[in-house]
């Protein structure tokens, strides 16, 4: 991380010299991202505020776009009373700049600033959010969307960005829940909010028009809640998943499943007439379908619908792989509540599952729990692997990979759309192949947070 630290250090020496008022502003110095406590009204309005942790003071963050190809330059200045770090989740980034605390770089104190600056490959639809303690700081609000713009821009009337959420808020003061690490929801399914919304606010509205065409990039952005959507007034299609566009948009037809950290670009079509609401809806806790976004229709932007919509262009670096010669890779997923792990291996040395418990771990790959000294698997450069998954807990958990996308590889042989975030089901094997063209540390693991804290968290090495 030498360029970046060394770079500040030499600037900070400058600055004392000189003085600071002094100093210009150097040009192509970062734009900050400056990460800190506010509040934001989440919960409905006859409770108070709630106080946040926010990038730029807004919940969510403030949506970064840039072309593809560009560069992100960002200097995260952290004024939390803690360390922090920003992690861009599901860019194919150069490794110094992934940004997991302890991994690839160290927390950045509070007081201090770190430079991230990365070219961005693919178009698509990413997030940037905290990876340091992020069970609690994402929780608490440090997310965002990083939207990477197509050189060619699909024809559509409009552009919507959907962080999708939940938060666990108290009743009693409209704060947020404590502890962030409670015990239950590391060992069972994670922290579920009580409050659902999108973009920072329960009753998420924006106004349409009848025949109107809109991209609606979907993120989840919560701990653990798996979002289970449907259009309602909309007619749509699927052009990408986890950014990376399909190689055809697939009409929807049935519900949609958007587990953690996992992305959704729609294309729809407003079918609903003039006074109606269209909407984006969700299956709720009691299984009745709740807006999740509405789309009052007022007026129409075309009197007739379009033609089905071409497919967004294809990324670089799309090709599936070979899979037959492919490296085989084999991990348990084991642990939780209502699990059958006796023992696993804990900062080197095997213990019994209560004394895990005892210590807030509840959960392994592969009888690691959390990260070891040597990485899962140790990759060539450019080797093609393939990853079979047993589902030996309970429950569901959203697998990511940094730092490269992979395709599931079904009974038949045949290989999925690319991801970077896998729902695994209990009981439900599952297989993954990549090529290991990244070279770094990069981490395997549950994107249900609190599940990656407490052991649920492994790295591979690309040489
Ligand atoms: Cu979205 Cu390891 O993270
Ligand atoms: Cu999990």
């Amino acid at each position: 991380m030498g360029p970046h630290l060394t770079r500040r250090a030499f600037c900070g020496a400058l600055a004392g010299a000189a003085g600071l008022a002094s100093l210009p502003v150097r040009a192509g110095s970062p734009a900050p991202l400056t990460a800190r406590v506010t509040s934001a009204q989440i919960a409905p309005s006859k409770y108070p505020a709630t106080e946040v942790w926010a990038y730029d003071g807004q919940l969510p963050g403030p949506v970064l776009r840039v072309p593809q190809g560009g560069r992100v330059s960002r200097r995260l200045v952290n004024e939390l009373p803690v360390p922090t770090s920003v992690h861009w989740h599901g860019i194919r980034i150069d490794n110094a700049m992934d940004g997991v605390a302890g991994l690839t770089q160290d927390a950045v104190p509070p007081g201090e600033t770190f430079d991230y600056d990365f070219v961005v490959p693919d178009a698509g639809t990413y997030w940037y959010h905290a990876h340091t303690n992020s069970f609690e700081q994402v929780a608490r609000g440090l997310a965002g969307a990083l939207i990477v713009e197509e050189a060619e821009a699909p024809d559509i009337d409009r552009d919507e960005v959907l962080l999708l959420d939940d938060w666990l808020i108290d009743p009693a003061d409209g704060q947020f829940m404590l502890p962030f690490g409670h015990m239950m929801s590391l060992s069972h399914g994670g922290r579920l909010g009580n409050v659902i919304g999108s973009n920072g606010t329960i009753d998420l509205s924006r106004p349409a028009r009848s025949n109107e065409r809109l991209r609606l990039r979907l993120i989840n952005g919560s701990n653990a809640r798996i979002f289970v959507l449907k259009l309602d007034g909309l007619t749509g299609w699927t052009v990408a998943l986890d950014g990376m566009p399909l190689p055809a948009p697939e009409a929807v037809t049935a519900e949609l499943v958007l587990a953690p950290a996992q992305r959704i670009d729609l294309i729809v079509d407003v079918t609903a007439s003039p006074s109606e609401t269209a909407g984006l809806l969700r299956l709720d806790d009691n299984n009745l379908w709740r807006a999740q976004v509405r789309f009052p229709v007022q007026g129409a932007a075309a009197s007739a619908r379009r033609e089905a919509p071409k497919a967004l262009p294809p990324n670089p670096r799309m090709e599936p792989p070979g899979v037959k010669d492919a490296r085989r890779l084999e991990m348990a997923m084991q642990g939780g509540a209502m699990g059958r792990m006796a023992s696993a291996r804990f900062n080197g040395t095997p213990h019994g599952f209560r004394d895990l418990a005892q210590r807030g771990q509840f959960w392994a790959l592969d009888g690691q729990v959390g990260l070891g000294d040597a990485p899962f698997a140790t990759l060539d450069r450019g080797e093609t692997v393939t990853l079979r998954l047993t589902n030996e807990t309970a429950f569901p958990h959203a697998m990511h990979l940094h730092g490269m996308h992979f395709r599931q590889v079904s009974g038949d042989g045949s290989l999925g759309p690319l991801r970077d975030t896998i729902l695994s089901l209990p009981g439900e094997p599952l297989e993954i192949a990549f090529t290991a063209d990244n070279p770094g540390k990069w981490l395997f693991h549950c994107h249900m947070l609190g599940h990656a804290a407490s052991g649920m968290t492994t790295w591979i090495e690309v040489a």
